[in-house]
């Protein structure tokens, strides 16, 4: 295949708070796409940035009584360790509260005026009395039209899934200041999102999402595209229209302009990158964003008509997942309970959470259900039991009967032929983000493995003639099989994979899984992983 070039988005998390094991869902899912295509040689640059504008930040700051530029900075900082500490390869981690993409939203607007998309209107809006400000939809709750439920937000309602206005609520209250909400007059600028209906229509079929998102997107059409609000009323934290009075740009008109600001950015600090090659409208470069199921509809629609309308290239891809729920729950911003990716990684390591997520996603919309003593047995019968244990066995006769040295020939080719040939399998599977079949396949794979050291006995070789060659055969072609077994598994464990490389004394490459290592110095067995014991799990649980 010819060198691809590939531009890969993570949607940009909000500064407003930490960040939770569902983000990291997000960032994991994506590095490991991205990890697999370096790995095929390709051009891959990954990028992302903190939404670092909107009223939940401005209330934020306010809470903790500092200025949302200190809030944004600080959360800045802890995100990005966070992502480090994940091992996240993004190659630009950027904020949307930035020069480059005040820039970017200023010309986009520019032009979307010039060419009459942008249409001013009066409305009535909830406004909070006590606390002077208009009120966003997530910031009223009241009774579902449409179900009754109590406790529902102004956008739509959890209970049965129904949309609607902030208007339509029943008994409508502000959660800021628990009073119902006055209605009042005013001045807000459009967007013309019907307009570009005919071309969205055709986009969303040329290829680039999958069947599930385009049935929801088609549901959006048959509800009808509406024109859609682009300004906020002061107070605001954001960047301010030029020429509209004590207004500012909604924040989802500015959070997806930092895909193209973040990647600016880089392209500033990397002289060899050339930013319109990437975004120009005619772009043969290929670029993917991976969303989360609840933004598709900004995805789907508005972006692509502001990139559209402005004469930038579109997205080859919308890589949607689903939520990451824990005993059912959200782990959400909105509702249900946090686990910080900060205190996760205080108890176990990023490769058992990276592992144990691949296990569960997939290239479509499920939500993943994590639990605890699922994740435990995973990580100490997979990657313990089967995949260390399988160097850890072979390596022993290795390193003490053959000072360290592989023979110059496997005991069973055919053996090593049938893990060479999985791999067509697992580059489909990695290329489709199906990574849960990459687990299966390679579970299946070191079962044989294993199977197939049980079946020669070693240690029964080793006790009559401790060099004897055929035993460096059976050892040597161990080793080999999880040499490959890890090649595969590079993207997803990076960690382990490195220890791997120290110890096989090799660079795990995808060029090199069909040629076998043979007569070749090996490094004494130094311990891999860290079962998962009882102990950890109770400090985990009740620490
Ligand atoms: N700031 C917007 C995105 C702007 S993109 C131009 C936003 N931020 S967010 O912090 O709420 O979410 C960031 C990403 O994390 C989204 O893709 C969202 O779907 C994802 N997730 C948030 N909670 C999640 C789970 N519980 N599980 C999986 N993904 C989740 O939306
Ligand atoms: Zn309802």
């Amino acid at each position: 295949m010819p060198n691809r070039k590939i531009l890969v988005t993570c949607a940009l998390p909000y500064a407003n708070g930490s960040l939770h094991l569902g983000h990291m869902l997000e960032h994991i899912q994506a590095d490991i796409w991205v990890r697999y295509q370096r790995m095929r040689g390709h051009e891959v640059w990954f990028i992302s940035a903190d939404d670092a504008h909107g009223t939940a930040i401005m209330l934020q700051s306010e809470k903790l009584n500092i200025s949302p530029e200190h809030l944004i900075n600080t959360i800045f900082k802890e995100h990005k360790q966070d992502f480090l500490n994940f091992n996240i390869s993004h190659d630009n981690y950027y904020s949307t509260h930035s020069k480059e993409n005040e820039y970017f939203l200023n010309k986009i607007f520019f032009k979307l005026n010039k060419k009459g998309l942008i249409e001013k209107k009066i409305i009535s809006q909830f406004y909070d009395n006590k606390k002077n400000i208009f009120l966003p939809d997530r910031f009223i709750k009241g009774t579902c039209p449409n179900c009754m439920a109590n406790d529902q937000y102004g956008d739509n309602c959890e209970v049965c899934s129904a949309t609607y206005e902030p208007i339509d609520l029943i008994n409508p209250v502000s959660i800021l200041s628990g009073k119902n909400p006055i209605l009042k007059k005013t001045q807000h600028l459009y967007f013309n999102l019907p307009y570009f209906k005919s071309i969205l229509e055709k986009w969303i079929y040329s290829g680039v999402l999958e069947k599930s998102i385009i049935n929801k997107t088609e549901e959006w059409f048959k509800i009808g595209l509406k024109k859609w609000c682009i300004s906020r009323d002061a107070p605001y934290f954001g960047f301010k229209i030029p020429h509209f009075l004590n207004k500012y740009f909604y924040v989802w008109l500015d959070a997806p302009i930092g895909y193209i600001s973040s990647f600016k950015n880089l392209c500033d600090k990397n002289k060899k990158l050339n930013f319109n090659s990437f975004w120009c409208e005619k772009s043969n470069y290929e670029l993917y964003h991976f969303i989360g199921k609840d933004i598709i509809y900004f995805h789907t629609l508005f972006w692509p008509s502001i990139l559209e309308a402005t004469n930038f290239r579109k997205p080859n891809g919308i890589f949607v997942h689903g939520y990451l729920t824990m005993n059912g729950l959200k782990l959400s911003k909105s509702r249900g309970s946090l686990l910080k990716a900060s205190d996760w990684i205080k108890y176990f390591d990023s490769d058992s959470l990276r592992y144990y997520l691949s296990s569960k996603l997939s290239n479509n919309i499920n939500d993943i259900e994590i639990n605890l003593k699922d994740f435990v047995y995973k990580i100490n019968s997979d990657l313990v039991n089967k995949l260390v244990n399988l160097a850890a066995r072979n390596a022993s006769f290795i390193n003490q009967n053959f000072n360290h040295y592989l023979s110059y020939e496997l005991n069973n080719r055919k053996l090593f032929q049938y893990f060479v040939n999985s791999k067509i399998d697992i580059e489909n599977f990695l290329e489709n983000r199906n990574f849960s079949a990459v687990i299966r396949k390679v579970i299946m794979l070191l079962d044989i493995a294993n199977q197939y050291i049980n079946e020669q006995k070693p240690w029964i070789l080793a006790k009559k003639n401790r060099t004897n060659v055929k035993l460096q055969m059976i050892s040597t072609l161990g080793i080999n099989l999880f040499r490959i077994v890890m090649v595969f598994l590079k993207p997803i464990i990076p960690n382990l994979a490195k220890k791997t490389e120290i110890f096989l004394n090799i660079e795990l490459t995808w060029n090199s899984i069909d040629k076998p290592l043979l007569s070749h110095k090996i490094n004494k067995f130094q311990f891999l992983y860290e079962r998962i014991n009882s102990e950890k799990i109770n400090d985990f649980l009740y620490k």
